[in-house]
C-alpha cells in the first residue's frame, strides 16, 4: 500500500474494519437493540436496511468521508453533466438521460439529448402499440404473436430480466430471448415458432457481435425459408447505435431503433434496447420503468450521503469488499421474477469494477469488484446456503422482497416467503452457538456423548453480514428504482475503487483468440501459434467430430 493510499485513509479504514469484523454484528444488537433504527435508510416506500453488517455508527460517518474525499458527488455529478467520463473511450455516460425529461436538460459534449431520446421513444412507443394492436402485421397478414430478440450481454440480460420481472404486467405477445451462440438456443425457440406470426429484434449496440449476428442470420433464413426473401423485412426489426450496418443487414430503416454510445451495453435497457420489454407491457408500463429510474437518479443527485441509498450500498459494498476483504457478494431476491437479476448485475457489477488498473493507468491501490452471484430464494436455500451459513469464506448477502405480491389470492405463498426472507438474515447473523446446538440434541433425546460429536457439525458461527431491500410491490415503477439503485452503487464503488466503471477491455483477449481459433476448429488451417493445451483440445475434439 502507497503513502498516498495511506493519506486517503484507506489503511485507517481497513484497521476499522477489521475491528468491526472483531466485534460482531449480534453483539451490537444486544447492546443496542434499537440499532435498526440508525442503519435502516428510506427512498419512498423502499427501505434498505444495513443493520445486520458490522458496522458502528462512527464507521458510517467514516465511510461517508471518505465518499467526500474520494470525490464521489462530484464524479456523479461530472456523469450527470455529459462529461466524459469513460475516459477510454472518450465518451460521456449518459444512461440517466435515457429516463430524463426533456426540461431535465441532460446534454452529451455540450449538445442536448433530451429531444432525440423522446423521439427514439415515440418511435419506439408506436411500433410496440402497432404490434400489440395487430396493426402491423407479419407478411402474410397475421397479427404477430412471439417477439424474439436477439442480442447479448447488455442487449440481452436487461430487457430478458425486465421481461420476466414485469410479467403481471406482460400482456403484449410471447416474448422470447435468443443470446447464446450455441445453436441449440436459436434451435429450441424457431421449434416454438411460425414464421408468419413472429418478429425478431436485433439488438446490438454495435452490431457486429458475432454470437448476435450468427443467431440473426439464423434467423434471417429460418424466415427466408418458410415465407421467401421478400418476407424477411416485414418480420425483422434492429436495435443499434450503428445504423449502416443494420441498413446492410437489410432490414427497413423504419424499423430500425437507435440509441448513442453514450450509453453503455449494461445500461442500456432503459434506451430502444428496451423494446421487446415495451412490447410486452406497453408503452405506459415501459414509462413507469423509466419513472422510477429517474426518481431514483434525482435523490441518487440530491440527497445528503448519508440518507442516499446509492451511496449507502455503494459504501457498504465498498466496506465489505476493501475494509473487510470478503470477496464475493451473494444477490438474492425474494422473488421469482427477479430469476435473472443476479445474472444481470453480474454483468452491471462485474464488467463495470472488475478492473486492476485506475484511472491514472496504475495498478488500483485496493481491490475492487467483487465475485457477484445469486439466485432467487427460497430455491437457493436448498442448494448454496449451506455455504452460506457454515462454509469457510464469510459472502456478504444482499436480500431483497417485497411486502405484497401480484396474487392476493396465494397470500399464504408471500407470507412464507417474507418470512424465509427474514429467518436467513436472521440466522446469518445470530447463528447457533455450540452450547445451544448440544441442548438442542439433548433436548431431543441424544445422550450426552452423542450430543458432544454431533454438535459441532451443527454449530453456526454467525455474525455473516446481510443487507436486506424491502420495497411494496414489484411494479413498474419500483422495478425501475431498484435497478437504478444497483447502477448507482456500481458507480459509487466504481469512484472509491478509482477505476473507469464504463469501460469493458477485458472481453477483449477472448474474443480476438476465437476469430484466430475458428479456422483451426474447422480445420482450415493449423494449431501451429496455439498453446499446447488449446492445440491439444483441438486435435481431440477433431477426431470426435462426426
Ligand atoms: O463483450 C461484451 C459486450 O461488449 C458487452 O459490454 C455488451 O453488452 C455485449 O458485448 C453485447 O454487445 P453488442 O450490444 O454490441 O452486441
Amino acid at each position: 500500500m502507497s503513502e498516498t493510499a495511506q493519506n486517503d485513509g484507506f489503511m485507517a479504514l481497513r484497521q476499522r474494519g477489521a475491528a468491526a469484523r472483531a466485534e460482531g454484528i449480534r453483539e451490537r444488537f444486544a447492546a443496542d437493540p434499537a440499532r435498526f433504527e440508525a442503519f435502516r435508510f428510506r427512498f419512498e416506500d423502499m427501505l434498505l436496511d444495513v443493520s445486520k453488517c458490522a458496522l458502528g455508527k462512527d464507521d458510517l460517518d467514516a465511510l461517508v468521508e471518505l465518499a467526500g474525499r474520494a470525490g464521489v458527488a462530484d464524479k456523479r455529478d461530472a456523469m450527470f453533466s455529459g462529461a466524459p467520463i469513460n475516459s477510454t473511450e472518450n465518451r460521456s455516460v449518459l444512461h440517466v438521460a435515457l429516463r430524463g425529461h426533456v426540461e431535465d436538460g441532460f446534454e452529451a459534449a455540450g449538445k442536448p439529448v433530451g429531444q432525440e431520446v423522446e423521439e427514439v421513444l415515440a418511435r419506439m412507443s408506436a411500433f410496440a402499440d402497432g404490434i400489440r394492436s395487430g396493426e402491423i402485421k407479419g407478411s402474410t397478414g397475421k397479427r404477430i404473436t412471439d417477439v424474439v430478440n436477439i442480442g447479448i450481454g447488455g442487449s440481452d440480460l436487461g430487457p430478458a430480466m425486465a421481461t420476466l420481472a414485469l410479467a403481471p404486467y406482460h400482456d403484449g405477445p410471447r416474448a422470447h430471448f435468443v443470446s447464446n451462440v450455441d445453436g441449440a438456443h436459436i434451435a429450441d425457440t424457431i421449434k416454438l415458432l411460425d414464421p408468419e406470426t413472429s418478429l425478431f429484434i436485433v439488438a446490438s449496440k454495435t452490431f457486429t457481435t458475432i454470437e448476435t449476428m450468427t443467431n440473426a442470420q439464423t434467423a434471417k433464413d429460418f424466415v427466408a425459408r418458410a415465407l421467401g426473401d421478400e418476407a424477411v423485412g416485414q418480420h425483422f426489426a434492429a436495435v443499434s447505435t450503428a445504423l449502416d450496418k443494420v441498413a446492410a443487414f437489410g432490414i427497413d430503416e423504419t424499423r430500425v431503433f437507435g440509441f448513442r454510445d453514450w450509453v453503455g451495453g449494461r445500461y442500456s435497457v432503459w434506451s430502444a434496447i428496451g423494446l421487446p420489454v415495451m412490447i410486452a407491457i406497453g408503452p405506459k408500463n415501459f414509462r413507469a420503468f423509466l419513472e422510477g429510474a429517474r426518481a431514483m437518479d434525482r435523490h441518487f443527485r440530491s440527497a445528503p450521503a448519508a440518507e442516499n441509498l446509492p451511496m449507502i450500498l455503494g459504501l457498504v459494498g465498498w466496506w465489505h469488499r476493501v475494509a473487510q476483504g470478503y470477496p464475493a457478494r451473494a444477490i438474492l431476491p425474494y422473488d421469482q421474477r427477479l430469476l435473472r437479476l443476479p445474472a444481470y448485475l453480474q454483468q452491471l457489477d462485474m464488467e463495470s469494477n472488475g478492473k486492476h488498473v485506475g484511472l491514472d493507468g496504475e495498478p488500483t491501490r485496493t481491490v475492487t469488484g467483487p465475485l457477484v452471484w445469486g439466485e432467487p430464494g427460497t430455491n437457493g436455500q436448498h442448494a448454496f446456503y449451506q455455504l452460506l451459513h457454515q462454509g469457510t469464506d464469510v459472502i456478504p448477502c444482499e436480500f431483497m422482497v417485497g411486502a405484497n405480491s401480484h396474487e392476493p389470492e396465494l397470500k399464504v405463498h408471500q407470507d412464507l416467503l417474507l418470512a424465509n426472507c427474514l429467518a436467513q438474515s436472521e440466522a446469518l447473523m445470530r447463528g447457533r452457538t455450540i452450547a445451544e446446538a448440544k441442548q438442542q440434541l439433548l433436548d431431543k433425546g441424544a445422550d450426552a456423548a452423542e450430543a458432544t460429536r454431533i454438535a459441532p457439525h451443527r454449530e453456526f458461527a454467525g455474525n455473516r453480514p446481510s443487507i436486506t431491500i424491502v420495497y411494496k410491490l414489484l411494479d413498474p415503477f419500483t422495478f425501475g428504482r431498484l435497478v437504478a439503485l444497483y447502477e448507482h452503487r456500481v458507480f459509487v464503488e466504481g469512484a472509491l475503487f478509482g477505476i473507469n466503471s464504463f469501460d469493458q477491455w477485458g472481453v477483449e483477449l477472448g474474443k480476438e483468440l476465437a476469430t484466430s481459433l475458428l479456422p483451426v476448429v474447422t480445420g482450415e488451417t493449423d494449431s501451429s501459434g496455439h498453446d499446447g493445451s488449446t492445440a491439444g483440445l483441438v486435435e481431440a475434439i477433431r477426431q470426435m467430430r462426426s
